[in-house]
Formats: C-alpha cells, structure tokens, sequence
C-alpha cells in the first residue's frame, strides 16, 4: 500500500514511521509511506507557504499554488494511475471503522496522498481542485492535519494483509461487529485482590466465546450507548430472541 504525505513537517513522521506494527510493515515492503515536504514545491526566495487571509481577520492561510504543484507532482509520480487525495481538516467526514476500510480500498487499488494542512486552514481553491476527500478525526481542532495522517495511516496499515499477525484479532476488533472489545486478562491471576474471571481458566472453548460476547455487549451498553444502539439489529440475531435485553435499554447503564 502506498501513501504520499504532503506536509511542512516530515520530521514529525520519523519515529512513528520507524516503530512498532508500521515499522515493521515499512520493514517488511507491506507499507510504502513517502515524505514530501511542501516547501520543495515553492518558488520564492523565503519558500513561504501562507500569507494573510482575503478579507481580514486573523491568521494566516496555506497558499494554492505550492499545493497544487505538489499534489499534481507527487500524483504523476503514482504507478497505479491516479491516486485518491484526502485533506486532513475537522471540516472532513469523521473517521470510523467504516470509513478506514473504504479508504483501504481506494489506498490498495490506486494509493493515496495525504495532504496535511496546517495554519487557519488552506485556500479553498485547493480543496476545489486536487482533493478528493476531507477527513477529520474527530471534532476538536488540533494545529496542523499530521497528527491525523498518521492516525489514518496507522489505522489503514491494520487492513494489509501481513501486517497484523492474527488475522483474527483484526476480523473480531472492537467496531468490526457495531461492539467494544472485551476485557483482557493475564498472569498473574490475582492483581490487588482482584481475580480473573474464572471461566477464562476453564479451557471451555464454548463457555469462553459466551462470556466474550456478552462482556463485549455489556461494556458497549455501558460505556458506548449509542454504538449500542446502532447495531441493535445485530445484537437482537446474536442474542437469538424476539428482542433479547432489548427492555433494559439504556439509561440503566450502571446495573442500578
Ligand atoms: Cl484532520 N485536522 C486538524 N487540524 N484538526 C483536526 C482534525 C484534522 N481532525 C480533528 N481535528
């Protein structure tokens, strides 16, 4: 999977780039992650990248044209053809397990290129002409789109084939099924006097995989209401009854 960054901070990705689950798939050729910093596609003496926004008011604004030339240049480098080009910015679609995996698609068939804006914003010129999409992580205003390109490359580097060992704990993650994830335990099996579940000590298989999906939907009920609620359908089947729990609803979060 290839994914071009485009941002004023390519320093920033370093560590991140070299650690852990995407460094190892960078190792490995699964992940082809390229840098390229905005100022190589200036043409003035101070590589300046804002200026004052039209209009007034504060702050400053990303400039059109050094984006443009860089978007245009890195997308013809592309060997896939023309590649999906998304603006980090929290004026975006907000990012969700469905949305990662739509992105996987685009990112493993023709690529992607990230455009990571900083300032006030950039000029909606840009937006206009060479972006395809815009996703946000969430809505609170960080300063700049690089902490989020990697958010999202972190997030798609999990849908490679090869990267995640067990294939099984991406299938089954929290969000793949509409549910949070379990709790998890390990040694030692008394920690500040509290003990694991003794059913996990059983060697129950069955029993095991009962007291998993009912966790998974107590913690949901609990914690996420409104991730309960929208896979409502889903835990109806998986309960196997006309309405299940359905009467306790919500609001009891806390056992009462
Ligand atoms: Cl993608 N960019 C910025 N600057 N702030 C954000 C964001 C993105 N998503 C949430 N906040």
């Amino acid at each position: 999977m290839r994914v071009d960054v485009l941002t004023i901070f390519p320093e920033l990705f370093g560590p991140f780039l070299g650690t852990s689950l995407v460094g190892k798939a960078v190792e490995k050729g699964l992940l082809d992650v390229r840098l390229h910093d905005l100022r190589a596609y200036t043409e003035d003496r101070h590589r300046s990248v804002d200026d004052e926004p039209y209009g007034g008011g504060g702050g400053m604004v990303m400039t059109a044209p050094p984006w443009l030339r860089a978007v245009r240049a890195v997308s013809a480098e592309h060997p896939g053809g023309r590649p999906w080009r998304v603006l980090l910015t929290p004026q975006g679609r907000r990012l969700s397990d469905g949305v990662v995996r739509e992105l996987y698609e685009r990112a493993a068939e023709r690529g992607l290129v990230l455009l990571c804006g900083r300032y006030e914003g950039i000029d909606e010129r840009v937006r206009k002409t060479v972006v395809d999409e815009e996703v946000s992580i969430g809505d609170y205003v960080l300063s700049g789109g690089e902490l989020p390109a990697m958010v999202l490359i972190e997030a798609l580097s999990r849908q490679v084939p090869g990267v995640v060992q067990q294939r099984e704990s991406v299938e089954r993650d929290s969000f793949r099924e509409g549910l949070l994830d379990h709790p998890h335990y390990t040694r030692p099996p008394v920690v500040e006097g509290l003990a694991v579940p003794p059913v996990l000590l059983s060697g129950d298989h069955a029993a095991i995989e009962r007291w998993r999906r009912e966790a998974a939907q107590k913690a949901t009920r609990e914690k996420r209401p409104d991730l309960w609620d929208a896979c409502e359908e889903k835990r109806v089947k998986a309960v196997g009854g006309r309405g299940g729990r359905g009467a306790e609803g919500r609001g009891g979060a806390n056992g009462g």
